[in-house]
């Protein structure tokens, strides 16, 4: 199990920039598949889940290349359209695979995705869309056939603007006959990254980042080569490790629009905060106040962004509430932050904070990927000498 030390009690201060989108990234890999062709990536993050991505890719016979932040992907030569039950348990996102085998042969097998620990995350979204689509769908000993003799374009509205049920039904449908319409589409960033990369290679599809996408069904894709979105989370998670230790600094390569619900939340909380096209610069203070934070679906205040808020509002002065709308099982790390001494209690979607002027270092375990964030950024605020809020 990897760990960090963390000595904290430093401010932060300095300049540094924001990688490209883990979940951009993932989706657009999936979508190489649909092309048969070469598809480059510039600007690709270089972390776990895109390796357990290019390992799917290689087992499905793609062949992936990794070059710095460049990598490159040939799905020519397809071999299987089964993805191995032990790489679906990686992560969540190989599930996407699955609607872009799918798309480009009209079968695939696969099983019950894993990932981060942060609520029960069925797919019954992805699988409905695919009915609609004339898919057939059993479910056996664990795995999922989805089989078709065609994909013919459908209306689908879906129950909640699901991220992932909307980028696979994406991906299922822009080789399809005719035209598909989701409705009640995930509005995020991230959904308009994959329309234009799909539309780079060819696909016919509008509407990304509005409620309603059109994918009217093309019969080829080409080779395409496309630059991945900065991470807006990163941005965020960034903006505030610098806030918790009230410092200063300088954040490039953020799309600001991409962040406006944190810059909104940091500037409630007392920070300054300036945007200047993609460069933003924060200056935190030690009078930071406790606010109120709920999270929605985009373009509301990101569920990834609570756990990394929760830390940063452990520390701010008076009272701060926390409603999880998204997740039901995202307040793991609290218990972690009451190690180090966090006040703050738990109600079913509500955590509510009283803020502290210290925390103290301790031995901490991540519970889930943003979780693990906030638990550094709270061992970044330990052992501050300057202890006034
Ligand atoms: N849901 C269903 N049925 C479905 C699909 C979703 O009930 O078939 C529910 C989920 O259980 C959840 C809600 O809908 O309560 C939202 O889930 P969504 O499908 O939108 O999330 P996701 O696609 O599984 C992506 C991100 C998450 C991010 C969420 C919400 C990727 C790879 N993951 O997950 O990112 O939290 O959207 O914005 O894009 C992370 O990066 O740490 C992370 C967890």
């Amino acid at each position: 199990m990897s760990s960090y030390i963390i000595e904290g009690g430093k401010k932060l201060e300095g300049e540094t920039y924001v990688s490209g989108s883990k979940n951009a990234s993932l989706p657009i890999m999936a979508a190489s598949i649909l092309s048969g062709k070469t598809t480059k990536l510039y600007n690709v993050p270089d972390i776990y889940d895109i390796k357990f991505t290019s390992d799917i890719l290689k087992v499905l016979g793609c062949t992936v290349k990794r070059n710095k932040n460049k990598i490159t992907i040939n799905s020519k030569q397809i071999k299987t359209h089964e993805i191995p039950d032990k790489l679906m348990r990686e992560m969540r996102s190989s599930v996407i695979l699955a609607g872009a085998i799918i798309g480009r042969f009209k079968n695939a097998v696969f099983s019950y995705p894993g990932g981060c620990d942060i609520g029960s995350r069925p797919i019954d979204l992805h699988l409905q869309g695919f009915k609609k689509l004339g898919i057939n769908i059993i479910e056996e000993s664990g795995f999922i056939k989805c089989m078709a003799d065609k994909i013919v374009g459908a209306e689908i509205h879906l129950d909640f603007p699901s991220v992932g049920a909307t980028e696979n039904l994406m991906l299922a449908s822009v080789l399809a006959e005719g035209e598909t319409i989701i409705k009640n589409a995930a509005r995020e960033p991230e959904i308009q990254d994959l329309q234009e990369m799909l539309n780079k290679m060819g696909a016919n599809i509008e509407g990304a980042g509005t409620g309603i996408i059109r994918i009217k069904g093309v019969k080829t894709l080409k080779d395409v080569s496309y630059t991945i979105m900065p991470d807006r989370i990163e941005a965020g998670t960034l903006l505030c490790s610098i806030a918790i230790t009230r410092g200063k600094g300088i954040i490039r390569n953020v799309i600001p629009e991409h962040i406006a619900p944190i810059i909104a939340k940091l500037e409630e909380c007392g920070c300054k905060i300036q945007v200047n096209s993609d460069i933003i610069k924060i200056e935190s203070n030690n009078r930071l106040k406790g606010i109120e934070i709920k999270t929605m679906p985009y373009p509301g205040f990101p569920t990834d962004m609570q756990s990394v808020f929760g830390a940063l509002l452990t520390t701010a002065k008076g009272t701060s509430v926390i409603i999880e709308n998204i997740f039901e099982n995202r307040f793991k790390y609290i218990n972690e932050l009451k190690r180090m001494g966090a006040k703050a209690t738990i109600e079913g979607k509500m955590a509510v904070m009283k803020g502290v002027r210290k925390l103290s270092n301790a031995e901490v375990n991540s519970t889930d990927l943003r979780g693990g964030a906030a638990l550094i950024l709270a061992g970044l605020f330990a052992n501050r000498k300057n202890k006034s809020k």
